[in-house]
């Protein structure tokens, strides 16, 4: 069985008993949600500027406040799994006076989104400060995707973005035959965030051997030509050969996906996996076994790791009616415990209203 998703109603009613516990019964006067994602195809393209193709979950995370005054602030978390203490007190950026990231090491993220936002109402601009408190404060070099499909996600929709404009074109995912599985390995890596970087790095390197801006602009005639071939080595040339592949394939796969071309889409998403496995490197035998096993099922179009690799989830598009036997399949053939979620196309970051 799919795990049960906890509703919106509950999460907001548990931060406000968290908030009036910790500050003098008085209830919040704000609430906002931000949904969770997977991506469905076009991995480790967006900080190569090129497409991704994620939704938006009915997983959120659930902020509530109140206005402090002067410039001190206090922020608490729920989360079970952040490092103690889980209630800190915090002086708001000023002008030469930043928020510095430091211990304990959950604040830092929620530290580098006040230092970097900015009140324009602008949604872009919300999901480029976002990324910035990742870079700054959190120490993950990351692309674009995760924060945009977060605040522009559209129920019932996938979002096609190019991470070079920042325009997205929202793809309908409403057939009712049909769901993208979510399979969580519950296995993550302790390299994850190191070798994202590296991997990062060898972007820019092999982009910059072909002498293009970044790898959305180049083809594989580029790759292919004898001079880039003589200068690139084994690693690079293989990083490469992924990203300008994968961005070609999510293109396909968003057509496909509009065109209801079921099999051709999930074709599209086990070369995306193999090409990570093997070409990027950046998947583990945990998620290779989840994507065999969901494959042996009938009913089952296609299956890829998803996300950064070295762990976390697998998305997998299937028939409606085949996710039971496939459930069991995976749970029967993944040696470790795998948790699953239905994934819903659901609405990005909002402003909720306390009753
Ligand atoms: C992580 C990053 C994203 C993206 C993916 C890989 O989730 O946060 O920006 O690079 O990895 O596609």
């Amino acid at each position: 069985m799919a795990s049960p998703v906890p509703s919106l109603g509950q999460l907001v009613s548990h931060a406000t008993c968290l908030f009036k516990k910790n500050f003098g019964d008085e209830a919040p006067k704000i609430a906002a949600c931000a949904p969770g994602r997977v991506n469905l195809i076009g991995e480790h393209t967006d900080y190569n500027q090129g497409y991704v193709l994620p939704m938006a979950l009915s997983l959120v995370t659930v902020v509530v406040g109140s206005a402090s005054s002067g410039q001190e602030a206090t922020i608490v978390t729920a989360s079970e799994e952040a490092d103690e203490p889980r209630k800190v007190d915090l002086t708001l950026p000023i002008e030469g006076f930043p928020l510095s990231p430091g211990l304990p090491h959950w604040t830092n993220y929620v530290k580098g989104v006040m230092h970097h936002y900015r009140d324009d109402g602008d949604n872009l601009s919300k999901a480029i400060a976002c990324q910035q408190a990742e870079h700054t404060h959190a120490g993950v070099p990351c692309g674009i995707m995760d924060q945009l499909v977060s605040v522009l996600g559209m129920e019932g929709h996938a979002l096609l973005i190019d991470c070079r404009s920042l325009e997205s074109i929202p793809v309908p995912l409403t057939d009712p035959g049909l769901v993208f599985l979510i399979t969580n390995s519950n296995v993550k890596h302790s390299l994850a965030s190191s070798e994202y970087a590296l991997r990062r790095a060898q972007c820019e390197k092999a982009a910059s051997i072909l002498r293009k801006p970044s790898l959305r602009d180049a083809t594989m005639n580029d790759l292919e030509a004898q001079e880039s071939r003589a200068q690139l080595d084994d690693v690079t040339y293989r990083r490469a050969c992924h990203v300008i592949g994968e961005i070609c394939r999510t293109l396909k796969a968003a057509e496909s996906l509009k065109r209801g071309a079921y099999q051709e889409f999930g074709k599209l998403m086990v070369e995306s996996h193999n090409s990570l496995r093997d070409l990027y490197e950046v998947s583990c035998k945990d998620l290779d076994d989840l994507v065999c096993a969901a494959m042996e099922v009938e009913g089952v179009f296609g299956s890829r790791m998803t996300g950064g690799g070295f762990g976390g989830c697998t998305i997998t598009l299937l028939k409606a009616h085949a996710i039971d036997r496939t459930i069991q399949n995976i749970q029967e053939r993944y040696s470790g415990t795998p948790t699953f979620y239905v994934a819903t196309p659901s609405e990005g970051a909002r402003a909720l209203k306390l009753s």
